[in-house]
């Protein structure tokens, strides 16, 4: 198994700690609910990755070809719900941006926001390699998830 399985299930565990020991629960606020779905469709996605590089480690064929018709069968709504991520997220700002407003020294509302932006190159990388299925883009495309899943981690810890 891929140690991404470990990486995304630490990261789980860390986002519903967080939402379960937030000041209101369980009644939670439009921000935290909007974070968590939207960070629940990244993880979906991201997901993929952990799939993926356990299908290239593991050694029996039949769980290779077990997980590749997995892989195959969630693919045609990669795009989609990754998509649908970046408008939830960006839902997620709105409010946060409406009921606390932005302040740059706030290391939370900083990591936010590059995990925003990476985000954003990371759905765009994601259409763009419709148009264009080029190698170069793969790896772009695959570094940008890696740099998101830390800035998101480093996003809820603070
Ligand atoms: C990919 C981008 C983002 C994801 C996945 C995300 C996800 C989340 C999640 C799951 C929470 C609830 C857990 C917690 O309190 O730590 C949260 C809270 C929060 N987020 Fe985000 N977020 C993103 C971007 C942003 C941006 C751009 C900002 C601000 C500019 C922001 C500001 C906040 C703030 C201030 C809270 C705490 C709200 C409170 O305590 O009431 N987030 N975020």
């Amino acid at each position: 198994m891929s140690k991404w399985f470990y990486w995304n299930t630490a990261l789980l565990v860390i986002v519903i700690v967080r939402v379960v020991t937030y000041f209101s629960f369980p009644k939670l606020t439009l921000p935290i609910i909007f974070g968590l779905i939207g960070f629940l469709f990244f993880l979906f996605n991201w997901t993929r990755n952990a799939v993926f590089s356990t299908i290239r480690n593991v050694d029996d064929r039949k769980t290779k070809i077990k997980l590749a018709n997995l892989s195959k069968k969630v693919m045609p709504f990669h795009r989609y719900t990754g998509t649908i991520a970046l408008v939830i997220i960006m839902i997620h700002v709105f409010f946060i941006g409406y009921w606390y407003g932005f302040s740059f020294t706030n290391i939370k509302m900083i990591f936010g926001l590059l995990a925003l932006i990476n985000l954003i190159f990371m759905v765009m990388t994601g259409w763009w390699r419709l148009m264009k299925p080029t190698g170069k883009l793969r790896r772009i495309h695959l570094r940008l998830g890696i740099s998101l899943f830390f800035l998101i981690t480093l996003h809820v810890l603070f």
